[in-house]
């Protein structure tokens, strides 16, 4: 009898202590690891911990997140799946579809998400009824950086049109400057791709070809001219792109190596980390043309046991979509605030811009989400459209062949 007492009394303790005695802990996976991202996620580790927070980091390095990803496929795979991932987009629906994310409603609904986040954002946060992930940001894809003192001395204005960025680059390449710093990876391809697609085909062919994969809009001849772009800017990288980090091709544009880069303002995050002033050192502009591409940046979480795991996602979810987390982590990003009620009097003019912009956008029907950071299309159709795009820019192929591939990859992705 004794004994019967005292097991159920350590079970009721093993039943009720976890839960109330639980320390919040989390092991997060994330590809946040250039300098100006590590700043960044280094505000949420921080805020974690505050709050009584065990955090692992997972960090996999690896622009665009490619590597992550393959990591996360491996650990879901193997049944050991990390308690938060840096997830976005289609990828969200994506898993929650393999049955093996965690459901965060409770918190979205304790602090109101509903009425704080655009729909356009809440809506990739939610998974049919539920909500399965937490977003960060709102980062702008079409962007173009430039190093200030080198335009200055050339006698150059940031280009409104790609014929203006085209003459700029002629005659800075004619001066001994390299015009364009590129890293030679498929996802910073499909980055500059999108930009020239959205600026020479405008939003509604942007929207035709790269969000709902029309055929005509593929093998258009705009999507022609649009790969013949592709070709002029191949003529403006240095002989040593391949294959290189995108944060080393911003610090070619710090360092006056190079003139320009195209690149999401996560690029902002590189230079603000390095001390590097907009409108001083830098200059920030839209690529040329209508519309504004994002990207927005979350976290899902991930079924896991454990009460203490448990705790942790919802300190996290928490965490993330407050207030001051939103402000600080996003000035240091690049990026603007998810959240609707966050003020940017602090924020730098390129932020400024991007939030005007967005607002803007939306109103006038421009607003796309970036299929180049995965929030258009899911996994395989983006995939199509990228390889095609790095077979192209790293080949003689004729801009006539790559439309012609691309539509081919397209349809077999489906
Ligand atoms: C993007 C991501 C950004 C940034 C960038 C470079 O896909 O949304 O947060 O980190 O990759 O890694």
């Amino acid at each position: 009898m004794r004994l019967k007492s005292v097991l159920a009394a350590s079970v009721a303790a093993l039943a009720f202590a976890p839960l109330a005695h639980a320390e919040p802990q989390a092991e997060v996976l994330h590809w946040w690891t250039s300098g100006g991202e590590a700043k960044s996620v280094a505000v949420l580790q921080q805020e974690f911990a505050a709050r009584g927070g065990k955090w692992t980091d997972m960090p996999v390095a690896g622009g665009g997140g490619d590597a992550a990803m393959t990591a996360l496929r491996a650990r879901v795979l193997s049944g050991n799946a990390p308690t938060a991932v840096q997830l976005k987009g289609p990828a969200i629906q994506e898993w929650f579809e393999e049955g093996v994310l965690a459901d965060i409603s409770a918190v979205a609904d304790a602090q109101g998400w509903a009425a704080v986040l655009p729909a356009s954002i809440a809506g990739h946060m939610k998974c049919g009824d539920i909500w399965c992930a937490a977003p960060v940001n709102v980062h702008r894809v079409d962007w173009i950086w430039a190093n200030k003192a080198l335009l200055d001395k050339h006698g150059i204005a940031m280009p409104t049109t790609w014929d203006e960025f085209n003459a700029a680059a002629d005659k800075l390449k004619a001066a001994g400057v390299t015009p364009l710093a590129h890293g030679g990876q498929a996802w910073q391809d499909a980055t500059v791709f999108e930009t020239v697609v959205l600026g020479l085909g405008g939003a509604d062919f942007y929207r035709k070809a790269l969000v709902d994969l029309d055929k005509d809009a593929l093998t258009s001849d705009t999507m022609v001219k649009a790969f013949d772009q592709m070709r002029t800017l191949r003529g403006y990288v240095d002989a040593n792109f391949s294959g290189r980090e995108w944060n080393l091709a911003t610090a070619m544009v710090m360092n006056g190596e190079a003139a320009f880069q195209i690149m999401g303002d996560w690029a902002k995050g590189e230079f603000v980390a390095a001390g590097k002033v907009p409108g001083t050192d830098f200059l920030c502009a839209s690529t040329p043309g209508d519309g504004y591409l994002y990207n927005v940046d979350s976290f899902a979480m991930f079924k896991v046991d454990g009460a203490d795991k448990i705790e942790g996602q919802n300190l996290l979810a928490e965490l993330i979509v407050g207030q001051n987390f939103q402000k600080v982590f996003n000035m240091n990003k690049g990026s603007i605030p998810a959240r609707t009620d966050v003020a940017l009097d602090d924020f730098d003019a390129c932020a400024k811009l991007s939030a005007a912009d967005m607002g803007a956008s939306s109103a006038g029907g421009s607003l796309l989400p970036s299929y180049a950071h995965g929030m258009a299309l899911r996994g395989a159709q983006a995939g199509a459209i990228t390889d095609t795009v790095t077979a192209h820019f790293n080949s003689d192929m004729s801009s006539a062949d790559a439309v012609k591939m691309l539509a081919e990859a397209v349809a077999n992705s489906m």
